[in-house]
């Protein structure tokens, strides 16, 4: 085996597997990386000419491919031959909730990474390290592990080239929106695996900027368990603060303020208390689903059903915020227009996966209402395919039955609607012009803000009604 790593193959070319090997080659320009994916779409969009097409948005990622790509970075839906060509195989291709079938709604759907194990075990030459990037349950290195060694027995019956894998596991911590910063900054880079061989050629690459100490080596199934279990904790947080949340609005306290007060006690930590409408994303929700299966698996139902409560509180805020807005328009939003700002998971992503705001527009359209829809990144086919119904058209509008627009601009977005609801949390919703905002609203005008952008202050003083989420003093 190289302990020098020179190819690089990645399958995956998703949120994951672009920004991550984009780092790779940019650190690392001796490498060469062959990023793959069956999505012809996708690999068509990585490779166009205009960096504004890359298939997904991350501040810092476009000036990276700009400088690596074609150069050490390279993407292709040739699978097989770049599998052959490296030293290294990424394994970072998804792992959603299984639909159907044995653990369904709650396991995770191994198909891609059963397949792409078999791509490996077919197309690999020599002696190859496999890594799993993706996020996996923990002992997934033992199916891995037994896929490839049929295809190695298989080749020795045969008497051709002796295939070797080992397989080590390098889970993911990015966060998007951040993903080019943690990526060069990691707070730490776990491997795991059971071949110091392998480690080292894997924790070479990552010397190239990330400084020893960060680099934590551990068993296969502590680095896969690690992964699971630091995500449920991050998840658990902001159920946490928003379940309080709620309880602020009913006791005339702050919910910035308590979430300032709580997280100075070093204890406890100052990161991952803003309340919201509860959190999105790929993986939280999956993840955790993951826990809950695997905790049910080994008989541990009230580890089980601990976890089970933190998706709960999640699906709660996203209903409560619901009927909050219908509550306070008077009971009815129907035949009401209301300005929906913010549609991805969090700002600074065009990744809408798990997006309270597919609830919580989805509980407004079947209230009746009218929806305008404005996202600085998310683009209006995305929308349709989160909401599964078409936009209305212009002469559909006003009727009772509710429906959505897509808005090119806040103040498209606002004109003539009753209500601005605010989702995520892009840094354009922190600077509403609101004096001239009310100017082209219905009266009475609502302001609803799920995630604290706005000064309430300045908003009452303009004429808004305005409800904060967590501030008790707005009651
Ligand atoms: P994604 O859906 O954006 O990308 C996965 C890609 O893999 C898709 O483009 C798909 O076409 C491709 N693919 C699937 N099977 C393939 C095959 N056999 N051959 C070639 N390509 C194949 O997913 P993602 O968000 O990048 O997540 C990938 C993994 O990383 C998941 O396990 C996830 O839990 C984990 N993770 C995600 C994040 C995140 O922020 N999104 C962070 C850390 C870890
Ligand atoms: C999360 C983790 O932060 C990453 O470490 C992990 O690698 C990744 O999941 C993954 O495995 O996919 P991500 O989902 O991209 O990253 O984004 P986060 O910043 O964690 O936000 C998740 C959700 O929680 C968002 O909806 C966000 O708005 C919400 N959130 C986060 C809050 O409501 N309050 C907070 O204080 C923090």
């Amino acid at each position: 085996m190289k302990l020098i790593v020179e190819k690089i193959c990645c399958i995956g070319a998703g949120y994951v597997g672009g920004p991550t090997m984009a780092m790779i080659a940019e650190k690392c320009p001796q490498i060469e990386i062959n990023v793959v994916d069956i999505n012809e779409y996708r690999i068509s969009k990585w490779n166009d000419i205009d960096l504004n097409n890359l298939p997904i948005y991350e501040p810092g990622l476009k000036e990276i491919i700009s400088k690596c790509r074609n150069k050490n970075l390279f993407f292709s839906t040739d699978v097989k031959k770049h599998i052959s060509n490296a030293d290294m195989v990424f394994i970072s291709v998804n792992t959603p909730t299984k639909e159907k079938g044995v653990g369904a709604g709650q396991a995770s759907d191994l198909k891609w990474i059963e397949s792409c194990s078999r791509q490996i075990g077919e197309f690999a030459k020599g002696e190859t390290i496999v890594v799993e990037k993706s996020t996996l349950p923990v002992r997934t290195a033992e199916t891995i592990g037994s896929i490839l060694k049929s295809f190695s027995d298989r080749d020795k019956k045969a008497k051709k080239d002796q295939k070797k894998f080992f397989i080590l596991s390098n889970p993911e911590f990015l966060a998007e929106g951040t993903a080019i910063f943690d990526l060069e900054n990691p707070d730490r880079v776990l491997i795991g695996g059971n071949n110091e061989r392998a480690i080292d050629s894997l924790k070479k690459i990552y010397l190239n900027w990330v400084s020893e100490e960060k680099i934590l080596t551990t068993d296969l199934w502590s680095s896969e368990l690690s992964k699971l279990i630091a995500n449920a904790f991050l998840a658990q947080r902001v159920s946490s603060i928003n379940s309080i949340s709620a309880l602020c609005e009913s006791t005339q306290a702050n919910i910035n303020e308590v979430a300032k007060a709580i997280g100075m006690d070093l204890r406890i930590g100052k990161h991952f208390l803003k309340s919201g409408p509860g959190f999105g994303g790929s993986c939280f929700k999956k993840d955790i689903l993951n826990l809950i299966y695997i905790c049910n698996h080994y008989g541990l139902k009230e580890v089980a059903s601990y976890w089970e409560k933190v998706i709960q509180i999640n699906e709660w805020q996203q209903k409560r915020i619901t009927k909050i807005i219908v509550d306070r328009m008077f009971g009815n939003v129907a035949g009401k227009k209301i300005s929906i700002l913010g549609f991805s998971f969090k700002a600074n992503t065009n990744d809408t996966r798990e997006s309270p705001a597919i609830n919580i527009c989805s509980d407004l359209i079947e209230e009746g209402s009218y929806l305008s829809i404005y996202d600085p990144k998310v683009e209006l086919q995305q929308i349709q395919i989160d909401l599964g119904m078409k936009p209305l058209d212009d002469n559909s509008w006003p009727n009772k039955n509710g429906g959505w627009q897509f808005a090119y601009s806040i103040k498209e977005s606002v004109e003539n609607s009753d209500a601005i609801v605010i989702l995520s949390d892009w840094d354009d919703f922190f600077k509403l012009d609101l004096k001239s905002l009310i100017n082209i609203m219905r009266n009475p005008s609502w302001i609803f803000d799920t995630r604290n952008t706005i000064d309430t202050k300045q908003a009452k003083a303009v004429g808004f009604n305005i409800w904060s989420l967590g501030d008790g003093s707005l009651i």
